[in-house]
């Protein structure tokens, strides 16, 4: 693995992968294609450790004959595909941009890679992963085991159904074609640079500025929380170890109701800047998330077996880190909460789950 396209790697997680690579392996050579969407920001990515081995291209994963010029000219040996539309109550609110960019633009970017692959001399040396979510697996019962790598897919939301989609044409491209794919379902991320309309940016920004956190329903929902750079670790092993045609569940082994987060980080911020009346006095449940999935957990049995993968933060450790990050970069969060953007989806998707005491 010498040169890497890294797609999305603006956004969230793409970002701390990045900065890992690059901090890890200062030798290796990443280009990051990217379209700044509102989620991307080539803030995430200021104070990279080695930006020489780094360049950005703000472009559309859509845009083969760009994709085909950069696999060639960069010499592309391995394709790293996060980018997408990511936000699930977007996806209810508006489904296309999700049928684009996660169906529409990852075939694109798999018909460049077949290509670019079958007209190289990297043969099996090549790779392309990618990066999908336990959300394709559907929603448990209290009693039912976690997520394998045999669950059936079943899909609730248009995001969910958009990166199932996107996981069968990658696989096929594999089946079909012999293209050198790896797929990685993982579960809930945290940590810096997480846009803040996810639950755990989204409460810590809220309640900095004194405003209501909202949980949805009666915020027993159970997610797998893992923190990122714990993901980033994964894909990393997976991309040195992994192999061809597999698929690898990854989730941290913190299943904790949503309502318990929330309080976590309540308590956090009581220690660390503590205000009248304590933060869990903001919390107020609003009408809930239509289909919600009530419970993800994955079984993480391959990936530790197989790769020797672990991981290493605590949801208390990385929680703590988390609310550490997000109040030392307080410019960042605000500049995105000053954005008009921003402002009008908090109140296209808060001012119609009022109402529920
Ligand atoms: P994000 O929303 O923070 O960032 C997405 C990035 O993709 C942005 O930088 C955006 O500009 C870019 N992008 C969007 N459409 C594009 C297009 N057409 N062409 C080029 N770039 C485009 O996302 P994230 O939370 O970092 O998620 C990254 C990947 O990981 C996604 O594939 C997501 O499905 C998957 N995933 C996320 C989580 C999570 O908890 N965040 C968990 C499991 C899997
Ligand atoms: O499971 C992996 C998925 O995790 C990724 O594939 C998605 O890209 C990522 O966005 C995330 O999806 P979720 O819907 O689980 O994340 P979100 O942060 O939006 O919500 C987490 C839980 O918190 C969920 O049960 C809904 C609830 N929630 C969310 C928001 C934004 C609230 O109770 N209140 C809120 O305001």
């Amino acid at each position: 693995m010498k040169n890497i396209l890294v797609t999305g790697g603006a956004g969230f997680i793409g970002a701390n992968f990045i900065h890992f690579e690059l901090q890890k392996y200062p030798e290796l050579h990443i280009v990051n294609l990217d379209a700044l969407t509102y989620a991307g920001s080539l803030r995430n990515l200021d104070a990279l450790p080695n930006s020489n081995n780094y360049q950005f291209v703000h472009g559309d994963i859509r845009n083969t004959a760009l994709v085909r010029q950069l696999l060639i000219n960069h010499q592309i040996d391995t394709i790293v595909h996060f980018a997408a539309e990511t936000h699930v109550d977007r996806s209810i609110n508006n489904a296309q941009p999700f049928i684009d960019t996660n169906i529409q633009g990852t075939f694109s970017l798999l018909e460049a890679a077949r290509e670019h692959f079958t007209g190289s001399e990297s043969g099996t040396d090549f790779r392309f992963h990618h990066i999908s979510t336990d959300e394709v697996f559907g929603s448990l019962k209290p009693d039912e085991p976690p997520f394998s790598e045999f669950s059936p897919y079943a899909p609730n939301s248009p995001y969910a159904a958009s990166k199932a989609a996107s996981d069968h044409l990658v696989r096929a491209f594999h089946h079909t074609y012999a293209l050198p794919v790896t797929i990685s379902n993982c579960s809930n991320n945290y940590g810096p640079f997480q846009f803040p309309e996810k639950l755990i940016p989204l409460v810590i920004s809220n309640a900095l500025a004194g405003n209501e956190l909202p949980v949805y329903g009666d915020g027993k929902q159970v997610r797998d929380w893992l923190y990122v750079e714990d993901h980033c670790q994964a894909i990393d092993l997976i991309l040195r170890k992994g192999h061809p045609g597999e698929t690898y569940n990854i989730g941290g082994h913190n299943q904790p109701a949503n309502i318990e987060i929330v309080v976590m980080i309540c308590q956090l911020l009581d220690e660390l800047i503590p205000v009248q009346g304590g933060y869990e006095r903001l919390i107020k449940y609003v009408n809930d998330r239509p289909g919600h999935d009530r419970r993800y957990a994955m079984n993480i049995d391959k990936i530790r077996g197989e790769l020797g993968w672990t991981p290493r933060e605590s949801l208390a450790s990385g929680l703590k880190k988390t609310v550490g990050w997000y109040l030392h970069n307080q410019d960042w969060m605000k500049s995105i909460q000053n954005r008009s953007d921003y402002q009008n989806w908090m109140e296209n998707n808060y001012s119609s789950r009022k109402g529920k005491q």
